[in-house]
C-alpha cells in the first residue's frame, strides 16, 4: 500500500500581512498532515507565497518598493506565521525562487510541444485583485464601476497580444476525469458547481501578458510574462524538484493527495490545473478540497467593517492550541463559519479547561496525592473499564475515515466526547471513596483512566500538538508514542513509572 501523502495549502499573495483566513487554511492542512503522520504515513506538507503578477507589482509600486524587495519583506511574515501556528510543513516555496522558474519553463515548453498553446490577441475583463479573467455575463455594473459577480472585485478592460491555452479542447476530457475520480473535488456541492460550469463549455484561456513585466518570461519570447495562475499552480510540483521526474521527492509524492484551498480559487484548481497537467502529460492531483469562508460575527472579515480577528493577536492572548482547536471545532470544513471572541472564550472554557484539561489535571493530581505520583498497577478489568477503552478502539477506523473525508468537524466532536465520558467515568467510580474501601479497584480505575487520557491525547495531537506533548510527557511517555497504533496498546503505560503533573494546560478565561 502507498504510505506516502502529499498535502498543500494555497500559496498566499504576500500583498499584505497574513490574516485569519490564511491561518485557517494552513491549520486545516496541518491537522490533516499531522494525523496522517501519526497514522504511519510519510507526509510531505507544502506551503508558501505566490509572488508574481500585476497585483503584487501594483502593491509594490504603491509602497515605492521594487517588487522583489516588497515580496521579500512580506513573504517573511507568512513564513513566520508557519512557526507561530506550529505548522509541520516540510518546505516553504516562493515563486520567485530559481527552482520554480525551471519547473514553470518546463510546463510551458510541454504545452507548446503538445500544441496546446497559440498566439492571438486578448480583449476582455480582468480583475487584478483576483488575477482572473471574466466573461461579460460574470460582470455586474455597480455605479460607475464594473465588478466580478463572484468575488465583488473591480474589473478592468484588457486588450493585448497574448498566448492562449486551448482550454476549450479539454472540456470533455475534464468531465471524463471528474467522472472517473468522483472524489477529486470536495465537498460535493462544490463539485457540482464545477461540473455545471465545465458542461457549458470552456473558452480558451489567456496565459500570458505583455502590458507589465513582473512574472516569469515566456521561454523564447520575453515580451510576454506567463499568466500568474499558470505560474502559481506549478509550485506544487516545483517543490518536488520537477522537472527532475526521477527525483526521489517527485516520485514519492506526485500526484498530490490533497490540495487544501478556499472556495474562491476552486476554478483554478479544479479546472485549469488538471487541464494544464493533462496537456503537459503529468498526472493530476488526487483531490482538491475547497473550504468555506471564515466570517467574523456573521460578516465577511474586512478592514472597512473593522471586524478582522488577527491570528497573531489571538495567539498572543489565548494560545496557539486554543486557536487551532477553536477553528477546527467551530467551522464545519466546507461551509462558511462565523467566529467571534465570545465563542472562542466559551470554547476554551467548555472544551479545553473544563473538559480535556480538567480530566488531565484532576486525574494526575489524584495520582500525585494518592499513589506517590506513580502509575498504579491495575487489577482485573471489569466490563465498565473495557467498555470505556473499547469506545475509542472500536471507533478508530471510523475516525480515520473521517479525516480521509476531511470531516474534521465530526472528528473533533467525537474526540471531545470521549473526554466528556472519561470525566463521567471518573465521577461515577469515585476513586476517592475506593481509596478507603478497595485500593486494588481504585488502582484499576486509575490505570484505565490514564490509558484513556493517553488515547484521547493521541487523537488530539494533530489539533493541539504543544499541549498534547506536555500531557504525553506527564504520562512518562515520549513523542515516539504519539501514534494511532498506540491507542490499541492497552499496556503502554508502565506501572511504577512517575507521573509529572505539570502546569495547568488550559487556563479558564474570565468573561469581561
Ligand atoms: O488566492 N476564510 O492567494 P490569497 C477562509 N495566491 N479562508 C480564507 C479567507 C477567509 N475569509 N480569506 C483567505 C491566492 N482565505 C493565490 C493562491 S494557489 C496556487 C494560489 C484563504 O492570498 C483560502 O484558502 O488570496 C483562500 O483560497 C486563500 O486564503 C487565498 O489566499
Ligand atoms: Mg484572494
Amino acid at each position: 500500500m502507498d504510505k506516502n501523502y502529499y498535502i498543500t495549502t494555497p500559496i498566499y499573495y504576500p500583498s499584505g500581512k497574513p490574516h485569519m483566513g490564511h491561518a485557517y487554511s494552513s491549520i486545516v492542512a496541518d491537522v490533516i498532515a499531522r494525523f496522517k503522520k501519526i497514522n504511519g504515513y510519510q507526509v510531505y506538507f507544502l506551503t508558501g507565497t505566490d509572488e508574481h503578477g500585476l497585483k503584487i507589482q501594483r502593491e509594490a509600486e504603491k509602497n515605492n518598493k521594487d517588487p522583489k524587495e516588497f515580496c521579500d519583506e512580506l513573504s517573511i511574515t507568512f513564513k513566520n506565521l508557519t512557526k507561530t501556528l506550529n505548522l509541520s510543513n516540510n518546505d516553504f516555496i516562493r515563486t520567485t525562487e530559481k527552482r520554480h522558474f525551471a519547473s514553470v519553463n518546463e510546463v510551458w515548453s510541454r504545452l507548446v510541444k503538445s500544441g496546446d498553446i497559440y498566439l492571438d490577441k486578448y480583449s476582455g475583463w480582468y480583475s487584478v485583485s483576483d488575477e482572473a479573467y471574466y466573461d461579460e455575463d460574470e460582470i455586474i455594473q455597480d455605479g460607475a464601476i464594473k465588478k466580478a459577480k463572484s468575488s465583488g472585485s473591480k474589473v478592468e478592460w484588457v486588450e493585448e497580444e497574448s498566448f492562449f491555452f486551448k482550454l476549450s479542447a479539454w472540456s470533455d476530457k475534464l468531465l471524463k476525469f471528474y467522472d472517473k475520480n468522483p472524489k477529486f473535488i470536495l465537498p460535493i456541492s462544490r463539485k457540482n458547481e464545477v461540473i455545471n460550469f465545465v458542461k457549458k463549455g470552456l473558452k480558451d484561456l489567456s496565459v500570458s501578458r505583455t502590458s507589465f513585466k513582473w512574472g516569469i518570461p515566456v521561454p523564447k519570447n520575453n515580451k510576454h510574462v506567463i499568466y500568474v495562475w499558470l505560474d502559481a499552480l506549478t509550485n506544487y510540483i516545483s517543490a518536488l524538484n520537477f522537472p527532475k521526474t526521477n527525483d526521489k521527492l517527485y516520485k514519492s509524492f506526485w500526484p498530490a493527495d490533497l490540495h487544501i484551498i478556499g472556495k474562491d480559487i476552486l476554478r483554478f484548481h479544479a479546472i485549469y490545473w488538471p487541464a494544464f497537467l493533462l496537456a503537459a502529460k503529468i498526472e493530476p492531483p488526487k483531490r482538491v478540497f475547497g473550504h468555506g469562508w471564515i466570517l467574523s460575527d456573521d460578516k465577511k472579515m474586512s478592514k472597512s467593517l473593522g471586524n478582522i480577528l488577527d491570528p497573531l493577536e489571538i495567539i498572543k492572548n489565548y494560545g496557539v492550541d486554543q486557536l487551532r482547536y477553536y477553528l477546527i471545532k467551530e467551522v464545519s470544513l466546507g461551509n462558511d463559519g462565523s467566529i467571534s471572541l465570545l465563542n472562542l472564550k466559551n470554547c476554551i472554557n467548555n472544551d479545553l479547561a473544563n473538559n480535556y484539561g480538567n480530566l488531565c489535571q484532576r486525574v494526575l493530581s489524584f495520582i500525585e496525592k494518592n499513589c506517590e505520583s506513580k502509575i498504579p498497577q491495575p487489577g482485573k478489568f471489569e466490563k465498565i473499564d473495557v467498555d470505556l477503552s473499547e469506545d475509542i478502539t472500536k471507533k478508530l477506523p471510523k475516525l480515520i475515515e473521517m479525516i480521509d473525508n476531511q470531516d474534521l468537524n465530526t472528528y473533533i466532536k467525537e474526540v471531545i466526547n470521549f473526554s466528556f465520558k472519561s470525566n463521567k467515568y471518573f465521577n461515577d467510580l469515585e476513586p476517592w471513596k475506593l481509596k478507603k474501601t478497595n485500593i486494588k479497584r481504585m488502582n484499576t480505575v486509575l490505570y484505565c483512566i490514564l490509558n484513556q487520557i493517553k488515547s484521547i491525547s493521541i487523537l488530539l495531537f494533530p489539533i493541539m500538538p504543544n499541549s498534547v506533548e506536555k500531557t504525553i510527557s506527564s504520562l512518562s511517555l515520549t513523542k515516539k508514542n504519539i501514534f494511532l497504533d498506540e491507542i490499541n496498546n492497552q499496556n503502554l503505560l508502565k506501572p511504577g513509572n512517575i507521573i509529572k503533573k505539570g502546569e495547568i494546560l488550559f487556563k479558564k478565561i474570565e468573561s469581561d
